[in-house]
């Protein structure tokens, strides 16, 4: 009953936490908050936010392997979603409030401008994994479920080089971004995760736990 408690506590925090930097942005919308150019604002915020969010989402795997915690993976389905719903909110900013809703001139930069490519094939290939994010899809899918949603790594790929991509000067925060991606990927080699967790002394207690000596 209190796992079962703590458990819904945790879910509501995750939850509300994943509207702070929206909240963030409306407030400062609305009270003029948000700079000489509240347009740019709005795109880097919620572009920020939907890549953070798709690296905490890539994250949840290592923690689990490295703890030997399932838990952590409870938490990849909203936090994936968030950064699915900060990338329409950033797509959908670029759409109204720089493009006006111009097709033509959308899809001219679509097609012309290679950050604005890479961007929109990022949240074009968000979009399958959002609508199969439902435990009936998993279900109907199966093992091509898996398949698809591996398809994460190269879309953080993609977003992380069009951050870079549109960088003019100012290096160091796509830099951060990029290395902590390299980690993400760098922690799925097998080899990998054993070494860490034996310098890090984790082999013993998951063991123990396997075999019933702690809960
Ligand atoms: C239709 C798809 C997309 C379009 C049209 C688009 C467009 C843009 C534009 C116009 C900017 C601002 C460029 C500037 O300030 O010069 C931007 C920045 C950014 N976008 Fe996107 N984007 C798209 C998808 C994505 C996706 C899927 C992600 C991440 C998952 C993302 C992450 C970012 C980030 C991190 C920035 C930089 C924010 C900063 O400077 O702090 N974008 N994008």
């Amino acid at each position: 009953m209190i796992d079962k408690m703590r458990r819904l506590t945790i879910w509501w925090l995750v939850f509300l936490g994943g509207l702070l930097p929206l909240a963030g942005i409306v407030h400062g919308g609305l009270y003029g908050d948000l700079g000489p150019n509240p347009v740019e604002a709005v795109l880097h915020g919620t572009g920020d936010w939907a890549l953070r969010l798709l690296l905490l989402t890539l994250a949840m795997r290592p923690l689990q392997r490295l703890t030997g915690r399932p838990g952590w993976l409870r938490w990849r389905r909203m936090l994936g979603l968030y950064s699915f719903f900060y990338a329409t909110l950033h797509g959908l900013t670029w759409a109204w409030l720089d493009q006006q809703w111009d097709l033509s001139g959308m899809l001219v930069d679509v097609v012309k401008r290679p950050y604005i490519t890479v961007g929109f094939t990022a949240l074009a290939l968000l979009l399958p994994l959002a609508a199969t994010s439902t435990r009936a899809a998993m279900r109907r899918l199966g093992r091509r479920w898996q398949r698809l949603h591996r398809l994460v790594y190269p879309i953080a790929v993609l977003a992380v080089l069009h951050f870079v991509w549109l960088v003019k000067a100012d290096w160091e925060e796509p830099a951060i971004y990029g290395g902590v991606l390299g980690v993400m990927l760098v922690l799925r080699i097998p080899t990998v995760m054993l070494v860490l967790r034996r310098v890090l002394g984790l082999e013993r207690p998951i063991l123990a736990r396997r075999a019933g000596d702690s809960p």
